[in-house]
Formats: C-alpha cells, sequence, structure tokens
C-alpha cells in the first residue's frame, strides 16, 4: 500500500482503457490525483509539469536501477543472472552521486559539440546508404530500414567499431532491451550472454585504443583509465548504457515522428515548404511522442511531492509524457505544431541525469527526416493505422512502418 491520505487516488495501470489511450489516462489522472498511487507496481506518479520538473530536479530523489526487474526473479535465477546485474550496477545514474558525476565528467568530454559536428556528415552518410539501398523497390519498412540501423551505426561509429561489426551490435542490442521491458528468464539470459559478449569485443577495442588513440568513446575512457579515472569494468560498462540509451530512442523518435508526420498532413506539408522548420518539428516530436514517456525515481529521503510527503524508499514514477502534454504549461497540447513556440518539453530528462545524448539524437533525427523527405517527395504511409507494438502501457514502439515512396 502507498502511504498516504485520501487525496491520492488509486489507478490500474495494465488495462484496455490505457493501452487503447495512455494520453487520455494521463489528462485523467493530472486532472484528478496530481500525485497518484499505482498500485500494480507499487510506485507513485507524477503527471503535472511542475511537479515533474521539480522532481526530475530533486537531489532526494535517485535514478531507479534499472536491474530492478531482476529482483523479481527466485534466487537461483537471481544468482545465474548476477553478471549482468553487476555489470548494470556499474552504468552511469546507478552508481552514488560521486561517481555519477565522476562518469558524467568523463563523458562530457566525449560529448560536445564538436563532436556532434564531427559526426554530422557521417549521419547524412549512413541515411544516404540506408536509402540507396532500398530506393529501386520504391518501398521499404522505415523502422527495420532506416531509423533502427541508422543510430546503430551512430554507436558503432562512437565506439569505434568497424563497418563489418555493425550487424553484430544491433543484434546485441535486440537481444539486451528485455533487460528493460520485463522479458521472460530464457530472454533475460540470452541479454546476459550478449551483454558479455559485447564486453569482450569492449575490451579487444580498448587494448588497441591504449596502443593508438582514436576519436572515440574507447579512447576518451582509455586515457581517463590511465589517470585513474575509471577502471576498464566501468569502462565497458557504460558502452553498453551507451548502446541502451541511444539506440531504440533515437530510432523510436524517427519512427514515431514519421507517424505524426503523417497523421498531420497540414504539418508535413509546412516542413515540405521550408524544411528549415525541421528542427522546431524534432522538438514538437519529442514533446507529443518522445521515447521515454516515463522514468522512474527513488526517494532517497521524505520529499515533499504534489503537495504530499512521499517517505524514503518509495518509487515514484514521472510521466515525461503527461508533463508535455499539461493544459498549465502548453496551448492546445494534444495538437502536433512544427511551428509551436517556446516548447519546454522533458523528454530528455532535466537537471542531474539530463541526457548527455541530446545534441546528438535530435542532429540524427533532423538529419534523416530532412534527407527522407528531400529524397522522397512521394512518400506515403502504407498502413491502415500505424503497429504499436503491445508493449508496457505507458511506451510507445511500433513494430513496423511500412511507406512507399
Ligand atoms: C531521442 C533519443 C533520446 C531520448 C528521448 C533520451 C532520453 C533520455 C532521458 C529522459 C534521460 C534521463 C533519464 C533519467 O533522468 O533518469 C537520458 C539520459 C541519458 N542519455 Fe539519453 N535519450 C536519447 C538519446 C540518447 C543518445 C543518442 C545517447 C548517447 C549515445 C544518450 C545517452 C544518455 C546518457 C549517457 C544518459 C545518462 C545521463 C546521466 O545519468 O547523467 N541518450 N536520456
Amino acid at each position: 500500500m502507498g502511504d498516504h491520505g485520501a487525496a491520492v487516488r488509486e489507478y490500474e495501470l495494465f488495462t484496455p482503457e490505457v493501452m487503447a489511450d495512455p494520453n487520455g489516462f494521463l489528462h485523467r489522472v493530472r486532472a484528478e490525483s496530481p500525485l497518484a498511487w499505482l498500485p500494480q507496481l507499487d510506485a507513485y506518479l507524477l503527471t503535472r509539469y511542475a511537479d515533474v520538473n521539480a522532481a526530475l530536479r530533486s537531489k532526494r530523489m535517485d535514478s531507479a536501477n534499472m536491474a530492478r526487474v531482476l529482483q523479481r526473479l527466485a534466487p537461483a535465477e537471481q544468482r545465474e543472472l548476477a553478471p549482468v546485474r553487476r555489470s548494470i550496477e556499474m552504468w552511469m545514474g546507478h552508481t552514488v552521486p560521486a561517481d555519477h558525476v565522476r562518469f558524467q565528467q568523463l563523458l562530457k568530454r566525449y560529448f560536445t559539440p564538436a563532436t556532434v559536428d564531427r559526426l554530422r556528415p557521417r549521419v547524412r552518410e549512413f541515411t544516404h546508404e540506408l536509402l540507396d539501398a532500398v530506393a529501386a523497390k520504391g518501398q521499404m519498412d522505415v523502422v527495420r530500414d532506416l531509423a533502427y540501423p541508422l543510430p546503430a551505426n551512430v554507436i558503432a561509429e562512437l565506439l569505434g567499431m568497424p563497418v563489418s561489426d555493425r550487424e553484430q551490435l544491433q543484434a546485441w542490442s535486440r537481444d539486451i532491451v528485455p533487460i528493460f521491458s520485463n522479458g521472460d528468464v530464457q530472454q533475460l539470459r540470452t541479454a546476459q550472454r550478449s551483454m558479455l559478449e559485447m564486453h569482450d569485443y569492449l575490451r579487444l577495442i580498448a587494448a588497441d585504443r591504449r596502443r593508438a588513440p582514436r576519436e572515440d568513446v574507447l579512447s576518451t575512457f582509455v586515457a581517463a583509465e590511465a589517470e585513474g579515472l575509471i577502471t576498464e569494468d566501468e569502462a565497458v560498462a557504460n558502452c553498453v548504457l551507451l548502446l541502451f540509451a541511444g539506440h531504440e530512442t533515437t530510432a523510436n523518435l524517427i519512427a514515431n515522428g514519421l507517424v505524426l508526420l503523417f497523421g498531420n498532413p497540414d504539418q508535413l506539408a509546412l516542413l515540405r515548404e521550408d524544411p528549415g522548420r525541421m528542427p522546431s518539428a524534432v522538438e514538437e516530436m519529442l514533446r507529443c511522442d518522445g521515447p521515454a514517456g516515463i522514468i522512474g525515481r527513488v526517494a532517497r529521503e521524505p520529499v515533499e511531492l504534489a503537495g504530499h510527503t512521499v517517505p524514503a524508499g518509495r518509487h515514484v514514477y514521472l510521466a515525461l509524457m503527461a508533463a508535455n502534454r499539461d493544459p498549465d504549461v502548453f496551448g492546445d497540447p494534444d495538437r502536433f505544431d512544427v511551428m509551436r513556440e517556446g516548447n519546454r518539453h522533458l523528454s530528455f530528462g532535466m537537471g542531474t541525469y539530463y541526457c548527455l545524448g541530446a545534441a546528438l539524437a535530435r542532429m540524427e533525427t533532423d538529419e534523416c527526416l530532412r534527407i527522407l523527405l528531400d529524397r522522397c517527395p512521394d512518400l506515403r504511409p502504407a498502413y491502415q493505422s500505424p503497429d504499436w507494438l503491445p508493449s508496457a502501457p505507458l511506451g510507445h514502439r511500433l513494430g513496423s512502418l511500412p511507406v512507399t515512396f
């Protein structure tokens, strides 16, 4: 049970109503009970912009452990999956604040505006390559042929992987995802095997970069290792974090963004008329259907949230997607408006854990959609309704996105 008074209402999350219309559900929760209790998750939920923003910035809240899903397993399975848990516990954001700051400072050496500028021409090349591969057919599945491989190629590039190993990275990524989406034990075993394989592979690259540094993340890490700032285990674990943090998220933004454009032909026309509107269109895609719809926190000490005191140790979910449609902050919040001004969405988080890859993800999505629209003047959806996967109720991920051009 939650530890709250009558003013905090309870809601079931795993219902057909929520699955069918998550935004409608969240509008209702926001209006009825700014702090809500989710008995199925044994956790609170925040939906108002002001409250989500305050919780993101609060020093009294820790990031929730991604390995939490492993804790529901039987003891023998937990022992079997201990290596994957230990590795995730080394990810920045899961560590104590001092280690978090240490990793953040290291990664900021790599994630600079200059790196984003350096990767831009590569992103253009990757996008053209992927479109060349399907051009003659006049049709493609945007998820499989473009949105999924593009950010994987970018991460392969930033990890310093040779072109020949790119497909391998996508396979690892596919295997590892179930850890964070309630996979069954068999999937978790596969995930662990792939994660450990990826660790071994990254150790080989790290050894090479110690001899001959380049402009990639592992070169940054091994330089820091020489300064005594990071261990090799921490370095390889955090490379897997980058894959997890930057692959599916960016892929979903590209694919979901295109669905928004198809669903709003007037807005697509505005972009075709002036592709210079793409940056604000990408912000609006992030606001309306950002890939990280909901994120977790744990109260480190008693904390005041939406007028209630939440005790230490309690899990609190922050519905970024609900904050992004709060009518107190965004006029006509359910309207997709590529020219929206003052779009202060929270899709990359805020405060201590703010997304380190935000500029990279924005650039990838911008370049990819710009090139797609430019090369395909007759781009059309080839589906009756979007192929949303039956994933977590507040997740919004496409299985496929067939188009013709
Ligand atoms: C559209 C794509 C993306 C979205 C929506 C997104 C979203 C987010 C969000 C919401 C957080 C904060 C999590 C929290 O507060 O608990 C975060 C953190 C993070 N993101 Fe992203 N992200 C995206 C792309 C990327 C990319 C491309 C990379 C790098 C390759 C990246 C690397 C990170 C890292 C390292 C963190 C942890 C920051 C920290 O703990 O200090 N993300 N991201």
